[in-house]
């Protein structure tokens, strides 16, 4: 495997990272939790979570897994939960956040599970979006970029359990 050539660089994705919770504690009004779709999004909610307590928010944070992509670099359409948060969402706000929405079947199936869970209010948050790629109508509250149809990789995200380590994101050549 070749070199991975830099889409968005550690300095561009904190700034990013601190003008998106900005926008985020402008829009959500009081105390909520932070659902993150492990793995992907771990290094993410790490850097938004301290973000936000920089703007005055004090978000919960919970983490929850569903099924990747295993070895492949496209998605089998097949979204299934491998762990689940506490189910005493109840009556809260939740933001939801995954690392990229692709295909949108992730997002869509996390927020319709949350849904049952009796929450008071939902906003998603994706730190990539490949709008390109939709394949089921999700709406995305926050989006850090948007990119076009190109795999990634890097600050948590992986290409078969590599590089999610890189504080940078990139592609591989
Ligand atoms: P979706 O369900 O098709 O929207 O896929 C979303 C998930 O696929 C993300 O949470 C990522 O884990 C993974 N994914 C989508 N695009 C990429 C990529 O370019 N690189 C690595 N993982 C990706
Ligand atoms: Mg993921």
């Amino acid at each position: 495997m070749g070199g991975i050539r830099t889409l968005f660089s550690e300095a561009e994705i904190a700034a990013r990272v601190g003008t998106l919770a900005a926008e985020i504690a402008r829009t959500i009004p009081g105390d909520f939790v932070m659902v993150g779709l492990l793995k992907g999004a771990a290094l993410f909610v790490a850097d938004l979570a301290r973000a936000l307590d920089r703007v005055g928010a004090h978000p919960e944070i919970e983490f929850m897994r569903l099924s990747s992509y295993g070895l492949a670099t496209t998605s089998s359409g097949d979204v299934r939960l491998l762990g689940d948060i506490p189910t005493d969402v109840a009556g809260r706000r939740v933001l939801l956040i995954d690392d990229i929405v692709d295909t949108g079947r992730s997002i869509a199936f996390a927020t319709a599970l949350l849904r049952q869970r009796k929450i008071l209010d939902l906003w998603t948050c994706a730190l990539l979006d490949k709008p390109e790629r939709r394949e089921v109508d999700v709406s995305i509250d926050f989006v850090g970029f948007r990119i076009g149809d190109e795999f990634v990789v890097g600050y948590g995200i992986d290409y078969a359990e590599k590089y999610r380590h890189l504080p940078y994101i990139g592609v591989v050549d």
